[in-house]
């Protein structure tokens, strides 16, 4: 298991038979697979979800194509998505797929119309409950989650400030996505331009990072301020997260900040339904621009996976395995 950074020393290419389907299973053939910062928190302990162990194989959210089904629920050719393995063949449980009739590029239902959206969607307006005319600041900003989150942000009319890493990142949220401003959390001066940008302060805070960034943020707060605590990217990819809120209850206390954390999965899967509309006509009328950062190849995943965790990735990192037949 891995002690500090992850490497691609830490994983191992195997090629074994393809798997036997037994009755009440499907067998699908993975097409694109989801990377996902929380991979590695995966690898650190059991959060959400139990902990991955040495010689496991690694899981992770992908679409597939159903080559062979032993169920009444599924036939060969349905297209799926669900908590799959990084492999190019998995068995399933009915229960655990969900059944996707395309009407966009495939690859748009990991992203856009996939977690990465529902999560933009329900933790910027439920959560954060972002108002018009009210200052959001959103880090991992040119990332997937924090790409739409933004762009949300200006369609509810609010003013828009991104946190990424690069003038690449910077230049692409200001031109591109129409954020109000972006600024690097990497820049020395980060603090200074992150009050420049919020002259009125910060209402609410998309976070994705958590560490030094989300405490740089929580003394830009306004009165009334609400954090979004969607990640942690920060500490993840370490043995050793940093732990321990002691000075916080005093910074939320002076301006009446509240501080929520949410888990999509469970907190609005009942809800899918409206966000995957919104978000389906957001990008049919073209006000949702969607980035996909995408590489090629099952064996590209380790590298993608550290990617990520490093902020190598612009917009939604997946791998493309294989295509539907
Ligand atoms: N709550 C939920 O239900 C839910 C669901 C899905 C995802 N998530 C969370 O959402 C967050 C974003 O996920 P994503 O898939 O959209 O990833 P992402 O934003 O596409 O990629 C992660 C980004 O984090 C930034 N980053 C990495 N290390 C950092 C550090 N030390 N300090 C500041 N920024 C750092 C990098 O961008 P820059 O360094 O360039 O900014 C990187 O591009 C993750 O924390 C994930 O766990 C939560």
């Amino acid at each position: 298991m891995p002690t500090e950074q992850l490497a691609t020393s830490h994983f191992a290419l195997e090629t074994v038979d393809v798997p036997e389907v037994a009755d009440g299973e499907v067998l699908c053939r993975v097409l694109w697979m989801s990377i996902d910062a929380a991979q590695r928190a995966w690898l650190q302990a059991a959060t959400y979800r139990s902990a991955v162990k040495v010689g496991d194989t690694m899981p992770g959210f992908a679409l597939a194509q159903v080559v062979e089904s032993r169920c009444a629920e599924f036939a060969a050719g349905d297209i799926v998505s669900g908590d799959l393995l990084w492999q190019d063949y998995v068995v399933a449980k009915p229960q655990d797929l969900t059944r996707i009739v395309p009407k966009r590029p495939l690859s748009n239902y990991l992203s856009a119309l996939g977690i990465t959206g529902l999560t933009a969607y329900f933790g910027l307006l439920d959560i954060g409950e972002a108002k018009p005319g009210e200052t959001v600041v959103v880090s991992g900003a040119a990332g997937a989650t924090g790409s739409l989150v933004g762009q949300i942000a200006k369609m509810r009319g609010c003013r828009v400030v991104g946190i990424c890493s690069s003038p690449e990142k910077q230049e692409w949220l200001t031109s591109e996505l129409g954020f109000d401003a972006a600024v690097s959390h990497r820049d020395d001066s980060f603090r200074n331009a992150l009050r420049e940008a919020c002259p009125d302060g910060v209402d609410v805070y998309f976070d994705n990072v958590g560490g030094t960034t989300l405490d740089t943020v929580l003394g830009s707060m306004a009165y009334r301020g609400r954090v979004v605590c969607c990640g942690v990217v920060s500490q993840y990819d370490t043995t050793n997260p940093v732990r321990g809120a002691r000075g916080v209850p005093g910074v939320l206390i002076v301006k009446s900040i509240t501080m929520r954390g949410f888990l999509v999965m469970s907190d609005f899967a009942d809800r899918y339904a409206e966000g995957l509309a919104a978000l389906e006509g957001w990008l049919d009328d073209g006000s949702l621009k969607v980035r996909e950062d995408i590489l090629e190849g099952l064996e590209t995943a380790p590298e993608g996976l550290i990617g990520v965790l490093n902020g190598t990735n612009i917009g939604k990192r997946m791998i493309h395995v294989a295509d539907p037949s």
